[in-house]
Parts: structure tokens; C-alpha cells; sequence
């Protein structure tokens, strides 16, 4: 595979910036190296960029395209939809069906609202658990990511000069800009911490407890052993509503999420990505009384393009793929893989690094070769050296995100994954 240089995709990202603020429209796509791409298409496991280079994507959307990019079923279904019309502010059979299928697919889903982002049913979900409880109090945990708004966008990534103590937390605010009176009932915690967790639910003011089942945004740590189900007992004693924020792990790590494959059911759940192979689709999904609270309580949920119809038949289609046999153990195969040859590489390269998490989302750190438990470990890795790494991949046709994290879709089968290790071995052999 030979890689142009990425010129082309540099100068339109510079002219775009006259008019598209920075030439990107998330600043999650700023500063990355050696510039941002622009993507022409996208097919399967790959992208094509406007130099003409094929990549071999683990961006994957950031998440959400578990099928590959453009699978025929879903792009089928949506063809079809689109020609039976679009948005309907009103219900639609198809809406029905997405929602009857996430019923029956996550343990906690005895209701669900549909949503466009991730970051809007969380705070559909903080609404609920606060008109449930009648408290005010968050508790969120370090280095998890709930979205970009002011009243949860605290310690997400904070430095180490402003992280405070590790056991009491600094709430770090995550942008210029913010509302820091809208962190004013948000208590940030370590996370896998129990005894800590414990001590202050049993003063009963807490409303919720948000936290990502597994920690996707911050180097795919694990749940210590039993943390999950000790902060579910926690919860339920204290009469506090457990939140998990299943955005990534949600039909990636299982069909039902990091739920039910870790086996402890929250009160309420929120999704996104996968569940619609990158339309904008995100739900609530939580105990049937707490959700019926939207109807009895009037507790206010709304959005133009929830449920938009197009949207739902690529749920639908979406979802029905997941559900074929076999498919989740396609993606635990390869990524595995991936995950195997990665080891390989680097070892022989001679780098210290750690790869942890699930097999359909790890996470690479370099610098550090023991595992990484909690958000501190990950202030003493080495960014800068990974981002090198992740340059010199792109170089080789590999297309890795800059923060480590490695998603895996149902298209990259052993060839590719084989096809990926290869060219890692290249990239590493061109770092100093
Ligand atoms: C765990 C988690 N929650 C919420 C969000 C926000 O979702 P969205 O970007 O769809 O608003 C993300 C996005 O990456 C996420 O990873």
C-alpha cells in the first residue's frame, strides 16, 4: 500500500478555516498529526482521504461503525426509508420497532427514549434521577466523559497540577467558557474506589451516580473485582440512581452492553454510537417507573429529530446485524487478534506499553508496562512518543486514534488485522 503524503487533505483544511471554524466541526478533530484528514469515502474497514490514500480505520467514527463503514443492510434500509420521508414529528412504526428491540437486547431497558447524541440523553438521564430523588447531588468520577455541556464537563482530563488529591478530587472544569456555578452539585470521585464511594452515599443526598461501566475514555480500565456490584448495593441502599454511561461499551462489548457482560443492572443507561452505525442516534433506557416519570411527572424530554425516521431504520438494521449468531464472537476473534499481533510488535520493538481493555475497544499506552488502574496512572505515559506512533501509522495506512483507544468492526477480519500488524511493524521500525 503506498501512503502520498497528506498535503492535499492540509491545504483544505487550512482554507476551510475562513469559514469553518478551524476547518473542523469538533474540536476533537483539532490539532491532530501531521494535520486533520479530509475523508473522501469510506467502505468497510477503510477510508480514502482526498491525497488518495487507503487507510485501514480503527477510528471507526469514533465508535460508532461496528459494521464497517456503508454496510449494505443499513445503507439498504435507509435508502429505502428516505424515499417514504425523513422526519415526521410524529411516531412511526419503525421508531416503535428500534425501541421494542433495544428492550429486549439490554437487561436494564424495561422503557427507552430515542435522542440524536450521546451527550444529550445524559442529561436527560440527570434530570430524571434528580426529579426521582428530589436531591441535587451528582457524583461523577475522574477521567469519565459524559458529553461536552457545562454541568458535566468536570475532570474529564484534568493535569496533574489541578488534579488535586487522589482521593478527593479537584472538580476540574474541562473548557474556557464554562459555567462554573453549573458544577456547583457535581462531587468528582476516584474511581474503583469503594470504601470512599460508600462512605459518602450513606448520607442519602446524593441523586445520581454516573460513571462508564468500563473507563472507554481514559485507557479502557476495567472495574476492579466486585466494584460494579458493591456501588449497585451502594446505590440501591442509599436510595441513589445508578447511571451507567454505555455510549461506547453499549452494543459494542455485548448485544446488551457492558451490562450484561458484566452481569450488574443500572437504573438507568444511556447509549449511542453503535446502536445505529453512525447515524446520529442515542437512547435513555432505564427501570420502567423511573422512565414513566417523563409521562406522570411531566418530566420535560424533547429534541426535533428524535426518532427521525430515517435514523430509526438504520437502528433497526443495525440492530438486526448485531443479532445475527456469531457476530460478537467475530469481533472478540479479531480484535484479539489485533490485540495478540499489537503485543508482538511492540515488544519486539522493544517499547514499554500496555494494551488493556475488551477485545472491541483496547486501548495502547506507551511508557508504561503494568496495568493501569485508575485515571492517575495515566498522567506518567507517554503521549508525546504514542502521537509519533500514530503519525508514522498513518504513514503506513493505518489510521489509529491519537488517544490510544482501538476500535474493531465486523470488517476487519484476519487479513486486514494481519494486514494492520504488518504495517505497524513498519511504523515502529521509522520511529526514533
Ligand atoms: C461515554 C460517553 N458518554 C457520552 C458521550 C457523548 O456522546 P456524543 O458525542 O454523541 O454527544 C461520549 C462521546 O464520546 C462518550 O464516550
Amino acid at each position: 500500500m503506498s501512503i502520498n503524503v497528506f498535503e492535499k487533505s492540509r491545504r483544505q483544511v487550512i482554507q476551510a478555516s475562513h469559514y469553518l471554524a478551524g476547518g473542523v466541526s469538533s474540536n476533537y478533530r483539532l490539532n491532530i498529526s501531521p494535520t486533520p484528514l479530509v475523508i473522501d469515502r469510506a467502505q468497510g474497514p477503510f477510508v480514502f482521504d482526498i491525497d488518495g490514500n487507503q487507510l485501514i480505520d480503527y477510528y471507526l467514527g469514533m465508535g460508532p461503525m461496528i459494521l464497517g463503514h456503508s454496510p449494505e443492510s443499513v445503507v439498504m434500509a435507509v435508502q429505502k426509508q428516505v424515499e417514504r420521508g425523513i422526519l415526521y414529528a410524529g411516531q412511526s412504526e419503525i421508531e416503535y420497532e428500534a425501541a421494542e428491540l433495544v428492550c429486549q437486547m439490554v437487561p436494564c431497558a424495561e422503557r427507552i427514549r430515542f435522542g440524536s447524541s450521546g451527550t444529550e440523553v445524559v442529561q436527560a438521564a440527570l434530570r430524571l434521577a434528580r426529579a426521582a430523588t428530589g436531591r441535587s447531588t451528582i457524583i461523577k468520577f475522574e477521567g469519565h466523559y459524559h458529553g461536552w455541556l457545562d454541568n458535566i464537563l468536570w475532570s474529564v482530563a484534568p493535569k496533574t497540577d489541578q488534579a488535586g488529591s487522589e482521593n478527593m478530587p479537584n472538580r476540574v472544569p474541562g473548557t474556557q467558557g464554562q459555567d462554573h456555578l453549573a458544577g456547583e452539585h457535581i462531587e468528582v470521585f476516584p474511581w474503583n474506589s469503594l470504601d470512599l464511594l460508600r462512605e459518602r452515599l450513606s448520607r442519602r443526598d446524593v441523586a445520581a451516580v454516573i460513571m462508564e461501566p468500563v473507563m472507554c475514555n481514559t485507557s479502557a480500565i476495567h472495574p476492579a473485582s466486585g466494584y460494579l456490584e458493591g456501588v449497585r448495593t451502594a446505590c440501591t441502599d442509599a436510595g441513589t440512581v445508578l447511571i451507567f454511561d454505555e455510549v461506547i461499551t453499549g452494543f459494542r462489548v455485548a448485544l446488551g452492553g457492558a451490562q450484561q457482560r458484566l452481569g450488574v443492572t443500572p437504573d438507568l443507561a444511556t447509549f449511542g454510537k453503535a446502536i445505529a452505525n453512525g447515524f446520529p442516534v442515542a437512547c435513555l433506557a432505564g427501570r420502567a417507573d423511573l422512565m414513566d416519570m417523563l409521562v406522570s411527572q411531566n418530566v420535560m424530554h424533547g429534541g426535533t429529530y428524535n426518532a427521525q425516521a430515517v435514523c430509526m431504520a438504520a437502528t433497526v438494521a443495525t440492530l438486526k446485524a448485531l443479532s445475527q449468531p456469531g457476530v460478537y464472537a467475530c469481533l472478540n476473534d479479531y480484535g484479539q487478534r489485533l490485540m495478540t499481533g499489537l503485543e508482538h510488535a511492540l515488544l519486539q520493538a522493544e517499547i514499554p506499553h500496555q494494551i488493556q481493555g475488551f477485545p472491541e475497544i483496547f486501548h495502547i499506552a506507551f511508557g508504561r508496562s503494568s496495568p493501569i488502574s485508575d485515571y492517575r496512572d495515566t498522567l506518567s505515559t507517554d503521549k508525546a512518543r504514542y502521537v509519533r506512533f500514530t503519525t508514522a501509522l498513518l504513514e503506513h495506512g493505518v489510521r489509529a486514534l491519537e488517544r490510544g483507544a482501538w476500535f474493531i468492526s465486523t470488517t476487519h477480519t484476519p487479513d486486514i488485522v494481519d494486514e494492520t500488524v504488518d504495517n505497524v511493524r513498519g511504523a515502529l521500525a521509522s520511529l526514533t
